[in-house]
């Protein structure tokens, strides 16, 4: 129980800091509003340090879902899991509230007057599309007779919102760092993220990589691995991972103007295949699952690479605001399609839509919308 509580306390001291230069950031970055605060003032009343909306609980609660996914047309058949005959909705009806003070409710057409004529995109894995299809339904839901535009463009699906002169869209790279062809075969290059001049020209992005990593066989889409000029067959995965982390913080801190562009990560998002983590020992998935774990921490602790995303965040220098959405989604056990998807087959990674990513965006909204 207390295994995770005990390494944050160690390990990520440096959060709050983050958190406070995002808020100062964020107020002068957008000066109209200059004096506001960027989150809804409880948590400055009650005590001066600000609140960490990611420390909680969930509740249920009949006012939600805040949408009904049958009237949104931006879900794809993985995620669809009403569509796909998911036979208990109660996962639809619980709002995160945070210890401390309250998440403030989506409000899409405020969001959408306040991003006027700025460009929002998600970079990442199938995770990134499911965050940004939950943003889609959210905003559809608010103003659903506005005119939106969906185009694809590989490796980018984009929504224009047209009478906000907003733009959504979704960037699929599954390492951030790059995957070159070269004559010996894929290579998966740690030092090279070519996608960022594309990337930055975005008034607000959202990355995310992870579940990728560990892949072997055939689902592994790349053939060598390339560190530090040196080509090599495989090497430590977590290893890997965090070298690519850094070449992306790298890039963020010698080339994205963060006074323009709002830089978030997505954090780690958990998977349910080990029901020791939950203890349910000898459970494989989460086919049975209905019930969210209650209380605010989660047996199984935290993932080795949420620490590993932690500390690469804690030395930039540029505020990078992470959205801190592991602890709370290792709770919902009950939030993935399980084989209520398209494709039929187990899925215990993704989250259904609406559902678990609708609060992710709840805590994107909380940081982007003033009052
Ligand atoms: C819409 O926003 C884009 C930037 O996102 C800008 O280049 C363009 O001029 C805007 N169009 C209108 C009609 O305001
Ligand atoms: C690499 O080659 C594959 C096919 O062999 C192709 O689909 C892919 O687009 C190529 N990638 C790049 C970055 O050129
Ligand atoms: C589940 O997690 C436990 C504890 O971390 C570990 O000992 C066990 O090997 C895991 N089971 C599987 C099937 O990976």
């Amino acid at each position: 129980m207390g295994l995770s509580k005990q390494r944050s306390s160690s390990s990520y001291n440096n959060v709050p800091i983050c958190l406070t230069i995002f808020v100062t950031v964020a107020c002068f970055y957008l000066p109209s509003v200059a004096g506001k605060h960027v989150y809804k003032s409880k948590q400055q009343g009650s005590s001066s340090s600000s609140c960490n909306m990611y420390d909680g609980s969930w509740v249920y609660d009949e006012s939600y879902p805040l949408y009904d996914s049958s009237s949104c047309p931006y879900i794809r058949g993985e995620f669809n899991c009403k569509k796909y005959g998911s036979p208990n909705l109660r996962y639809l009806n619980y709002r995160w509230q945070p210890s401390n003070c309250d998440l403030p409710r989506f409000d899409g057409k405020k969001f959408l007057e306040q991003m006027k004529g700025k460009q929002i995109m998600f970079v990442g894995d199938s995770l990134s599309a499911d965050h940004c299809e939950s943003l889609l339904c959210l905003l559809h839901a608010s103003v659903p007779n506005s005119n939106a535009i969906q185009s694809v463009d590989d490796p980018v699906t984009t929504v224009l919102f047209q009478d906000y002169n907003v733009s959504v869209s979704v960037f699929h790279s599954l390492f951030l760092v790059d995957v070159e062809n070269k004559t010996i075969g894929r290579v998966l290059n740690l030092d090279s993220l070519k996608n960022g001049e594309n990337w930055k020209k975005n008034d607000v992005l959202i990355f995310n990589t992870w579940h990728w990593w560990y892949r072997s066989g055939a689902s592994q889409p790349w053939d060598y691995i390339e560190d530090d000029k040196k080509i090599m067959k495989d090497m430590d995965r977590m290893v890997a991972f965090s070298k690519a982390l850094r070449t992306w913080a790298n890039w963020i801190d010698s080339d994205v103007n963060t006074q323009t562009t709002k830089v978030f990560f997505q954090g780690i998002s958990p998977s349910h295949y080990n029901g020791t983590d939950w203890n349910e020992p000898g459970v494989t998935n989460c086919a049975k699952e209905t019930e969210p774990i209650s209380g605010s921490s989660y047996p199984g602790g935290l993932p080795e690479a949420a620490i590993v995303v932690k500390q690469v965040l804690s030395k930039m220098t540029k505020p990078v605001h992470l959205l801190d959405i592991t602890t709370l989604s290792q709770l919902r056990k009950d939030g993935h399609p399980s084989s209520y998807n398209k494709y039929k087959g187990m899925d215990c990674t993704h989250w259904c839509i609406a559902g678990v990513t609708d609060t992710w965006n709840q805590l994107l909204h909380a940081s982007l919308v003033l009052d």
